[in-house]
């Protein structure tokens, strides 16, 4: 068979077998039209696993049939999706398409509400739809797809109109994620050859000589940028966009892998660089025998507090969860965590600075302290994994060929958040062999990593050395 026959084979017998799956329980998987909710969510995650090597099945056939001139000129264009979608986000449409129901509006009704140019805003709704975010029904009238009402916030539009700055407060994130991605992010890709070529910032581990700084012209690394007054858009989308990266199948990372609810009554989570603390509030919903505290920059503890007496009113007040400044890189005040937890912020710090707060951790850990990092894995692209096959949980199982070892990687953000985090702030994500080195280094070792399908993170629990 050929590999073009073997990558079509995966396709047809994985989506017949769902299809069987689905009909045997009475229910159909989501076409494109069939808009986001509850439901749809649940059909999707069950069947995400499945639908993964599907997935990488057809991305690695389009790749096999292409010519590479259509193919890479249409990737160096790439970079209009995210400004696109950060558009979107920015004139509202999902939420006023939500409003207009199936039938869809006509595109001059929807450019009316941000009084923006009808004709611009029509030819990049044009452009999502030739990606399924949004459907042209008619010429000009567009609706939403499952895939556009995946960015909805779940306000009114009056809300959202009157009020633009809080849009993204108690949305799912998603919005806010892509318009982060749109706008700052974007800025920041556009610097990110020059600062690779540069003798000095092509080499350096400081996150205040990143593309970011070129991009954004500023001395500042990201975090300190993020707070300046003129930045506050920023700032309050940041919060946010993480907690669509929670939200996102999120049971999974709160009740499987590291067994919390074995932790004895009363042990203390701290959540080190926690931001308004999403993980933690997933968290204590689920395992109330616990204590926890979040920790993060003032400012973020600040809109923190106002996040949690919303979403959990009462638990800090009660003193079942704490949230408290505090700057990693000073000696961590806590000495009695049974659980440091990392989640999304190692990724944040090149070897030289993660090596500095690990170690904060490592001083003020006692020895039946864990840490566990909740961050992605880079998965190497070939299938030797004889450097980490004695860490219990490194290595997961290979897809057959003709398809790259991993599916979910390959199709996740995995890889695109490395380079992000390259050219935001020096940064990156690790590869195990990289956790192995850095944590090393910091006093800690691994005791075992829990694996999810990616774009989950994975958990890398360890203990000190
Ligand atoms: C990528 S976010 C992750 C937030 C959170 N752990 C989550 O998963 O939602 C990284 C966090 O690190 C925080 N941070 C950056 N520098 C810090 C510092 N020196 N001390 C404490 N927190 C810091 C940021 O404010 C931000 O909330």
């Amino acid at each position: 068979m050929s590999s073009i026959e073997a990558l079509a084979k995966i396709i047809s017998a994985g989506v017949q077998d769902i299809e069987a799956q689905c009909a045997a329980r009475g229910v159909a998987y989501p076409t494109p039209d069939v808009v986001c909710s509850s439901e749809t969510d649940t059909i999707q995650n069950e069947f995400s696993s499945q639908a993964t090597p599907i997935i990488a099945a057809a991305y690695q056939l389009i790749a096999t049939l292409s010519h590479p001139q259509p193919y890479l000129l249409g990737m160096g264009l790439w970079g209009y999706f995210p400004t696109a979608l950060a558009y979107i986000d920015a004139t509202f449409v999902p939420d006023i398409l939500r409003e207009a129901g199936p039938k869809g509006l006509h595109v001059n009704e929807i450019a009316a509400v941000t009084k923006v140019h009808p004709g611009r805003l029509g030819r990049v709704l044009r452009f999502l739809a030739t990606r399924h975010v949004f459907e042209e029904v008619a010429p000009d009238v567009f609706r939403n797809t499952r895939l556009s009402s995946g960015m909805c916030l779940g306000k009114s539009v009056k809300e959202i109109v009157e009020s633009p700055l809080d849009r993204w407060d108690k949305s799912s994130g998603v919005a806010a994620i892509v318009s982060l991605n749109g706008h700052e992010n974007m800025k920041t890709a556009a610097y990110m050859v020059e600062t690779l070529l540069d003798p000095v910032t092509g080499w350096s581990e400081e996150p205040t000589e990143a593309a970011f700084q070129r991009g954004n012209q500023t001395p500042l690394p990201c975090y300190e940028w993020l707070e300046q007054p003129e930045n506050i858009t920023s700032l309050k989308k940041f919060p946010n966009a993480m907690r669509a990266t929670t939200h996102y199948n999120s049971d999974k990372a709160v009740n499987e892998g590291f067994e919390w609810d074995k932790l004895p009554a009363g042990s203390l989570i701290v959540d080190v660089a926690g931001g308004i603390g999403n993980l933690t509030m997933a968290l204590a919903g689920t395992h109330k025998h616990l204590r926890y505290v979040v920790q993060d920059r003032p400012a973020v503890i600040k809109a923190a507090q106002e996040h949690w007496a919303a979403k959990m009113p009462g638990a800090v007040e009660k003193g079942f969860v704490r949230l408290e400044p505090h700057d990693m890189f000073d000696p961590q005040y806590i000495r009695d965590a049974s659980v440091f937890l990392l989640r999304y912020t190692t990724h944040n710090w090149s070897d030289k600075y993660a090596t500095k707060f690990l170690t904060r951790m490592r001083e003020a850990a006692q020895p039946t302290t864990k840490l566990i990092i909740i961050d992605g894995i880079s998965d190497y692209l070939c299938r030797d994994t004889s450097s980490i096959d004695d860490i219990p949980g490194a290595a997961k199982p290979a897809a057959p060929e003709p398809l790259l070892p991993y599916p979910d990687s390959t199709i996740g953000w995995g890889y695109l958040m490395d380079l992000n985090m390259l050219a935001m702030m020096n940064c990156q994500e690790r590869t195990v062999g990289e956790f192995v080195t850095l944590l090393g280094g910091a006093g800690w070792k691994i005791e075992r990593i829990c694996r999810f399908e990616a774009p989950l993170p994975q958990q890398v629990i360890c203990v000190p050395a």
